[in-house]
């Protein structure tokens, strides 16, 4: 009826206004061929187009502009985008083929149409415009385009206005779309690569180093008969005096290289020196000036006790980078020396998968919450890795191309290689994060150091801050949208976090300055901002932010260096934002995640999770199980996220692809080593139907039950130790399964009294750090309220064999006496430790845990524990296991232990009262109820 009003009021306003002339030929086109996809003049009713926003359509008829007297109306429009749309599905256009559309209509004579009116055609969900013209009333209008499908980026050819012509109807009178070009054939896009050659596995044998260069310059490479790992053979190449962690022997690989291809990389590796250390086998793509990307294929932790230990994995070299591809064998232990053999790299074979196009998109899904990131490095910027990076994100961190470390050749600056990967980044149009301006890692000693290693002064390290900062800032300036300014200033978990200054990393910025050297680089950042009027936002970045001790101190000093500011600047914050990086694994407590950004946005900050990734499974592969709790713990993350939407700013994935993730071994991200997405990429783009998916079974923590009595603390065993059932210590939290033990636990209305008998094969205390010695350690939580982070009455109790203790927090060293006797390479510990809130009434429970570490070669190898398999207790008492505080225990409950020197076993009875209390907590499972659709 509405239309019918319409069409006489149209044809009435045509006949008086327009009379005969105003009849305008149709657009004239080719007569339809083969290449004619969609061909519409409005003849039939039949609806194809889809109306956007709040415009209304209608199909009208007896138009006297058009040779039919067919349009469509587009009326009602108050937005620009309140538009008809073609669905690319719906007219059968196909990814990456590209078409030609032309668009013809008309304006109304009595429409008001503003200066600078246009007509637009755009592609969505991208919202590129495509072409725009002006328009007017009481004219034709002929708009044409060309245009590629990216099915990953856009759905939709839309007929829309500009923001001034928002307001104007007009009528679309024909469409025309023709394919103009199929996809360019893979082999024409590439440029021309010889094929590859086979790299023969590289043996040493002929005392030739067949490539291998020192990485970084220094490193002594040569074929030694020292060692040898060939089958018959008798060489090797030995690896000495390393200097950096990155340095070792590296060897040039892309002749044999087919790009796209997959190849499995192998080395034997042998240590020299130090005792362990932990050794990876990468791949570097691209050259230092190409602002490269080192993959780590594998990465192991060997002691020099070993004999050789393969390194190994794949890598799909979808990209060569600027042809420069090497191999490469590293450790963190910057002076480590090893020997290698048996090199090799071998295609796979496997078929490279095609790229899913049709995914939804993360950053469409979020859009209207906070931007997504992902870290990359320039090979990021080409093929189906440019793809999936645009697909799902609007915004880059360089991975590595802008750290300090980059930003110089030989002390001057240089950022050419940074230029490089920034101007790639806004091509694509994706907007940068400037990571990082002052770090204690991958950043030049000689900013803060001399060339012996001594920390400069204050106020000479204070002018390389200033010139590093200043340059670097006013260099990019607004190309990038914000900076992390200071970068892991914080130590972890520490014991006295109000004291933020206390609590500081004893970086070689902090050594030299002070630790104003914080504020001091925010206000040398702010300046150079405010002084060019730009708006880049500037943030502190850390790790481990789920830690509820180091978000406190991070808290504190982000309040402190604001309050300060504003006080001098009418309340203006310094420093705009904080970084979560976010490298998790699936034991990470989402709780604690909450708890961290919640505090942190109560200082009026914005929150960016910068560098998200969840480790789960090993050696590169992953259970589906482990594919299914990583996921769990994504999806946990994203409505954490999703609800604190208003205080975030960005969540930055890092790296597209396990296989290119800095944490490769562990498959922490979305989308596995073909690039297909996984069950966790699901879980962030629906969390909540993700997770409706999924029953968690929390299994139950284990129980048990310390006796009453007062032992004495002498590392002998008194006889009231055997009232004591045993507390079996043998769960392993890694696969190494090392010294074991049992423990027993008395009680008393002052103390708890734990009794610890480790059996070990070798004793080390050599490491610097105190969880990394052989040591017994104990966890409390005497609220028993199964908190996930520590409280007063809370406490972590270490003693090693040597009878060292330490603590955490610091202050419940207080009264706490240990003992511990050595016997071979097994060991005694006794401990007295004070209850500090509570006085334990009988049969009540506290939160309880006891593990051992077992060192070899100074570190850590194996830990096995009572009740935790996460490792979360040193900041999570909800892991622990339950003990009952019991007056009496049940003969059957009881074993025989040996007591005092003279080794005889005394069989202790006791009265029955067994009480039994099981509670929630430990260990999670995750079940599936249903198959995802
Ligand atoms: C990592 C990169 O991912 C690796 O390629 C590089 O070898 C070491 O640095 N916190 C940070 C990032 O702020 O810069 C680190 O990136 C990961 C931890």
């Amino acid at each position: 009826m509405r239309k019918l009003t319409r069409l006489v009021v149209l044809m009435l306003v045509a006949v008086l206004i327009f009379p005969s002339k105003l009849v305008t030929p149709l657009l004239v086109v080719d007569a339809e061929s083969e290449t004619t996809i969609f061909h519409e003049t409005f003849d039939s009713e039949e609806m194809v187009f889809l109306q956007s926003g709040g415009a209304s359509l209608s199909y009208l008829s007896g138009l006297d502009f058009t040779e039919n007297g067919h349009g469509l109306y587009v009326d009602r429009r108050m937005n620009d985008y309140d538009a008809a749309d073609l669905a690319f599905a719906q007219l059968g256009l196909e990814d990456r083929h590209t078409y030609s559309v032309t668009v013809a209509g008309y304006v109304d004579v009595d429409e008001d149409v503003p200066a600078g009116a246009e007509i637009v055609l755009s592609l969505v969900d991208s919202y590129t415009w495509i072409n725009n013209l002006e328009i007017n009333a009481g004219e034709q209008f002929e708009l044409t385009a060309e245009f590629t499908v990216d099915l990953l980026m856009d759905e939709k050819i839309r007929i829309q206005s500009n923001e001034n012509g928002k307001n104007v109807s007009f009528y679309v009178t024909e469409v025309v779309i023709e394919e103009v070009g199929a996809p360019a054939a893979e082999a024409s896009v590439e440029e021309e690569r010889k094929p590859a050659k086979q790299l023969e596995t590289i043996t040493f044998e002929d005392g030739e180093l067949h490539g291998f260069e020192a990485r970084g310059g220094n490193e002594l490479l040569t074929v030694t008969d020292e060692a040898n790992y060939t089958p018959g053979g008798s060489s090797a190449l030995k690896v000495e005096s390393r200097q950096q962690d990155w340095n070792g022997p590296s060897l040039r690989i892309e002749q044999f290289i087919d790009k796209g291809s997959e190849y499995h990389l192998s080395v034997w590796v042998k240590l020299i020196d130090p005792g362990s250390a932990e050794i990876t086998l990468s791949s570097q793509i691209g050259s230092g000036d190409f602002g490269a990307s080192y993959n780590n294929i594998q990465t192991k932790t060997v002691s020099v006790d070993d004999n050789w230990i393969k390194l190994e994995g794949t890598y799909r070299y979808s990209s060569v980078g600027d042809e420069y591809v090497t191999l490469y064998i590293e450790s963190s232990s910057p002076n480590a020396s090893f020997y290698i053999d048996d090199v090799s790299l071998i295609k796979t074979n496997t078929d490279l998968l095609e790229i899913q196009r049709n995914l939804t998109s993360i950053s469409e899904v979020y859009k209207d919450y906070f931007m997504i990131g992902n870290a990359v490095s320039t090979s990021d910027f080409a093929g189906d890795r440019l793809t999936l990076l645009k697909g799902h994100h609007n915004l880059v961190t360089a991975e590595n191309a802008m750290k300090p470390d980059s930003a110089y050749n030989n002390r001057h600056f240089d950022f050419n290689a940074e230029d490089m990967f920034v101007q790639m980044a806004l091509d694509e149009g994706l907007a940068v994060h400037g990571h990082v301006l002052v770090w204690h890692q991958q950043s030049p000693e000689w900013l803060w150091a001399d060339d012996a290693g001594e920390s400069l002064a204050r106020e000479d390290a204070l002018v390389n801050l200033r010139t590093h900062i200043e340059t670097t800032v006013a260099h990019f300036g607004d190309s990038v949208i914000s900076w992390d300014v200071v970068n892991e200033a914080m130590n972890d978990n520490p014991p006295n976090p109000e004291d933020w200054q206390g609590s500081l990393r004893q970086s070689g910025w902090l050594q030299a300055i002070g630790p104003d050297y914080i504020e001091e680089s925010f206000r040398i950042a702010k300046d150079v901002i405010d002084q060019n009027g730009w708006d880049i936002k500037l943030y502190y970045n850390d790790y481990n932010d789920d830690n509820q001790q180091k978000a406190e101190a991070i808290y504190q000093m982000v309040k402190e260096i604001n309050e300060n500011y504003a006080a001098e600047n009418d309340g203006e914050l310094l420093i705009d934002g904080i970084g979560m990086q976010g490298h998790y694994n699936i034991n990470t407590n989402p709780e604690n995640v909450r708890l961290s950004l919640e505090k942190f946005a109560s200082l009026g900050v914005e929150v960016g999770v910068t560098e998200l990734d969840v480790t789960s499974g090993s050696d590169g592969e992953q259970t589906e199980e482990e594919l299914n709790q990583q996921a769990y713990l994504y999806a946990r993350l994203f409505q954490i996220y999703r609800d604190n939407h208003e205080h975030i700013s960005r969540i930055t994935f890092w790296g597209l692809d396990d296989g290119s993730s800095w944490r490769s071994d562990q498959s922490p991200l979305l989308f596995d080593r073909n690039m297909q997405a996984k069950p966790a990429y699901y879980a962030v783009i629906n969390p909540d139907e993700f997770l409706a998916d999924f029953e968690v079974i929390e299994a139950d923590a284990r129980l048990g039950k310390a006796a009453y009595g007062t032992p004495e603390i002498d590392g002998k065993i008194d006889d009231i130790w055997g009232e004591a059932p045993v507390l079996p210590i043998d769960r392993y939290q890694g696969a190494w399964h090392g010294a074991s033990g049992e423990a027993r636990v008395l009680w008393d209305e002052e103390n708890l009294y734990v009794l610890v008998e480790v059996n070990d094969s070798e004793l080390d205390k050599t490491a610097e750090d105190d969880d990394q010695h052989d040591s017994v350690e104990v966890f409390i939580e005497e609220s028993k309220q199964k908190s996930t982070f520590y409280q007063d009455g809370d406490g972590q109790y270490r003693v090693n064999f040597d009878n060292e203790a330490s603590f955490s927090p610091e202050g419940i060293s207080e009264g706490f006496e240990s003992a511990t006797t050595i016997d071979g390479t097994n060991y005694l510990v006794e401990m007295k430790i004070p209850f500090t809130t509570i006085t334990p009434e009988a049969n009540s429970e506290i939160g309880f845990d006891i593990q051992i570490n077992d060192a070899v070669n100074g570190s850590r190898e194996s830990v096995a524990i009572w009740n935790d398999l996460s490792g979360m207790g040193f900041q999570d008492p909800s892991v622990f296991g339950n003990l009952t505080l019991a007056t009496s225990v049940d003969q059957s409950e009881l074993t025989p232990i040996e007591t005092g020197s003279s080794g005889s076993t005394t069989l202790i009875v006791s009265l029955i009262i067994a009480a039994i209390v099981i509670t929630a907590g430990g260990l999670t499972l995750y079940h599936k109820k249903r198959r995802n659709q």
